[in-house]
């Protein structure tokens, strides 16, 4: 079977599907009020998909009137997709790479991870001691071959907040 080219892969994409793999409103609002409430110099999001929370994020960081966002995609027709729908919100730079390629993600004061679940434990011990990480789905793997990560989030001294797919709260250490 030929793969859908990456703008075909966009255009096939149901509202279901669309629904499933952005993140719960509830939180992109959690999302939205850390930022407000903490201010963050420098955000990274791994994940962006369609730039939904991406969004809420630039959102917060324009209210904030101060810091920017670096977010990022494996898919180039996500990213391309991303970057039209967070074109009027300001701060935001979404590049096409993996998350741990971003040097930002070393730097960054608060991190949201959302990317290929098997990256995720890489990414959050790449961020730097006193960051402020939030990992998505810590109650449901999308990948058969990663197992939740909400045992592993609770080992590392972070919560898990009740989210329809979890959304673990940790301080890297
Ligand atoms: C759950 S979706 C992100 C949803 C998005 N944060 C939102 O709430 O709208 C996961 C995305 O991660 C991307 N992805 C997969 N592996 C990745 C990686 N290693 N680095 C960055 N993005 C990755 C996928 O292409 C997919 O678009």
């Amino acid at each position: 079977m030929v793969e859908p080219s990456g703008a075909a892969r966009v255009k096939e994409l149901s509202e279901s599907a669309i629904r499933a793999t952005a993140a719960e409103p509830r939180v992109a609002d959690v999302l939205f009020a850390l930022v407000r409430a903490l201010r963050p110099a420098l955000v990274v999001e791994t994940g962006s998909f369609l730039g939904h929370t991406t969004y809420m994020l630039g959102l917060a960081v324009k209210l904030n009137g101060l810091g920017r966002v670096v977010s990022c995609d494996v898919v180039e027709e996500y990213v391309r997709e991303a970057r039209l729908n967070c074109a009027r919100s300001f701060a935001v730079d979404i590049r096409w790479c993996r998350g741990i390629e971003l040097p930002e993600l070393r730097q960054a004061d608060l991190v949201f991870i959302d990317s290929g679940y098997a990256d995720r434990k890489e990414e959050v011990l790449s961020a730097k001691p006193g960051a402020v990480l939030l990992v998505h789905d810590t109650a449901r793997s999308y990948d058969a071959n990663v197992e939740p990560l909400d045992d592993w989030v609770m080992s590392m001294g972070g919560i898990c907040l009740p989210t329809e797919r979890g959304l673990g709260l940790l301080i890297r250490r």
